[in-house]
């Protein structure tokens, strides 16, 4: 059911154990693409399509392709020269959980926002651009290395290649990060889903844990799951959580 902003700040007013689930949605309006907006990166053209670059298979084989498209697309947003901020979204998550009303963030963003905004329990399914490791020696490296980093960034202590600690395609989600989450979602009692399509498995597979009746999908575009909210907005989350009294 369509519902409006005061319905919205109604069932958080009325919630305690709230868990947000959402997706590359809750950054564009800090200005970061998403992935399948008509505007998103996978709309884009380039000389292999964008999920085959962000595959594990293609790092392997194309690592300096994979890391001129990573910096370009994936990194500019944090380490560039107008580095993404948190928006209202993302600090209005932060604000829920400091008054202990949100109990976790589950993101499938790699941009490490949710912390910005002072997130603390943020399970990042996809990973983060801010973890990057050393395949050799396991050295860890800030984000802002790998981006001055000319072709395939090297570790400085052994030579070995540093790869950022993202779930490219064909790599496995951290078993732990999705127990928590599981765990997270079916003791909710509202799951706030936002800014994500909902098509990309594993990840979109764990709102099928929520036990409740006070599901809320805030998405711009229908996702494939809308006929399984018990609540929907159809507008920008940022906008939306900017008019809640928190
Ligand atoms: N407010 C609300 N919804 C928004 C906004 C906004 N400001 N901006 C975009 N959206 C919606 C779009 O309508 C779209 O349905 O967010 C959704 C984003 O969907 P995707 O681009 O598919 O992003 P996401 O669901 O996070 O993708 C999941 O796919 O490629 C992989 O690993 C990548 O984590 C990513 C995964
Ligand atoms: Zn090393």
């Amino acid at each position: 059911m369509e519902i409006s902003i005061e319905k919205l700040q109604e069932l958080i007013d009325g919630s305690d154990n709230i868990v947000f689930f959402g997706g590359a949605g809750v950054s564009t309006e800090s200005g970061i693409k998403d992935f399948r907006s008509v505007d998103g990166l996978y709309h884009m053209k380039f000389k292999y399509p964008p999920e085959t670059m962000l595959s594990h298979s293609f790092y392997v084989r194309h690592k300096d392709e994979f890391f001129d498209f990573y910096k370009d697309k994936l990194l500019e947003c944090t380490c560039g020269e107008n580095p993404a901020k948190p928006n209202a979204a993302h600090l209005a998550l932060a604000k829920l959980e400091e008054k202990g009303k949100l109990k976790a963030v589950i993101t499938q963003n790699i941009d490490g926002l949710h912390q910005a905004a002072g997130s603390k329990n943020v399970l990042e399914l996809h990973g983060s651009v801010l973890r990057n490791y050393c395949e050799d020696c396991g050295k860890s490296f800030e984000a802002s290395y790998l981006y001055k980093a000319a072709g395939v960034p090297k570790c400085d202590k052994c030579g070995g290649d540093i790869k950022p600690d993202v779930v490219l395609y064909e790599e496995g989600l951290d078993n732990s990060i999705m127990s928590r989450s599981v765990q997270a979602i079916q003791e909710a009692d509202m799951l706030i889903i936002g800014g994500t399509s909902l098509v990309v498995y594993p990840a979109a597979g764990l709102i099928d844990y929520y036990r409740g009746s006070k599901l809320v999908l805030i998405n711009f575009d229908a996702t494939a799951r809308d006929s399984m909210a018990d609540y929907s907005i159809h507008g920008k989350i940022g906008e939306i959580f900017s008019q809640l009294k928190i």
